[in-house]
């Protein structure tokens, strides 16, 4: 007879210290840590909210301060990497939001495919790479023989690191269809490897959208879910040079939940739910 599993027990989560208040002081010396460890400039980015991630980080590891977290990740660099991933928040999914993909598709890349000699695509933030390959794919499906150029970037050399070897797991391919598994990917030793033909179009290249010019001229700049915790003025500073480099009539997109309030003082306008244009 079957027998039946045993009901797995309750996982008990640690009891995490209380986050102490935004302390400016110690904020400052983290960020100078985190510019010499890192590379990656927090001044750009919140403070309350980065502040409230990496006392949170310390907290569950059992480190009584984020001073204490500072010396063990100089010492350590298995969690000088997960310090960095939980940091920059590589969270990422082939064709996320596949509505609005399907808007990209239909509404802008369509048309540029059909149009032009070249189409030269920037994904700021790339993560893992799912977003240009999701781009890659899109454009094969369209015009499988147009000349596609994408320009994939992110501050995360590591995720670079992966993005460039193409190669998926089951759980990672959860919004890629059959269909579309079985025309770009070859399933090996258990994997999901990305074939060429989606593969080399694109360039993946460390840059920080914070420090770093803009390459250019760009057909669409696809950044999304990158800025949210940037300060207000890193993100008008950003969506400025977003728009220097792209091409008129160029199209930025932006994640489901990324409006730009003002979208005209920046030289863009608002085309349908996540795109804008420049004119
Ligand atoms: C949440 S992921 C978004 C990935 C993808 N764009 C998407 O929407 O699925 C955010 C990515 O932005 C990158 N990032 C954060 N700050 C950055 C910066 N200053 N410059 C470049 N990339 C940055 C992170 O390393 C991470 O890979």
């Amino acid at each position: 007879m079957e027998t039946l599993p045993r009901p797995r027990p309750p996982v008990v989560p640690p009891a995490f210290a209380p986050i102490p208040e935004l302390d400016m002081v110690a904020y400052e010396r983290i960020a100078r840590e985190v510019l010499l460890l890192l590379g990656i400039d927090l001044s750009r980015y919140r403070p309350a909210q980065v502040w409230r991630r990496v006392n949170g980080f310390a907290a569950a590891r059992g480190m009584p301060d984020a001073d204490e977290l500072m010396v063990r990740i100089r010492n350590d660099g298995a969690l000088r990497q997960t310090f960095l991933d939980m940091l920059t928040i590589n969270v990422s999914e082939f064709f996320r939001n596949p509505e609005i993909w399907q808007a990209l598709a239909e509404q802008h890349l369509r048309p540029m495919l059909r149009s032009q000699n070249t189409v030269r695509i920037w994904s700021a933030g790339c993560s893992l790479g799912f977003e240009p390959f999701t781009i890659a794919m899109l454009a094969r499906e369209i015009a499988p023989f147009a000349e596609v150029k994408i320009l994939a970037t992110d501050v995360d050399e590591t995720s670079l690191s992966k993005a460039r070897k193409g190669t998926f797991t089951e759980a990672q391919m959860a919004g890629v269809s059959p269909a579309r598994r079985r025309r770009f990917f070859r399933l090996t030793d258990g994997k999901w490897q990305v074939q060429p033909e989606i593969q080399a179009p694109i360039t993946f290249r460390r840059q920080d959208l914070v420090t770093d010019p803009c390459e250019g001229p760009f057909d669409i700049v696809v950044c999304r879910n990158v800025v949210i915790y940037f300060t207000e003025q890193a993100k008008a500073d950003l969506y400025g040079r977003f728009r220097d480099c792209l091409r008129p009539g160029g199209i930025l997109f932006l994640g489901a939940t990324e409006a730009i309030p003002s979208a005209r003082a920046f030289g863009l306008v608002p085309s349908g739910l996540s795109f804008y244009q420049r004119p």
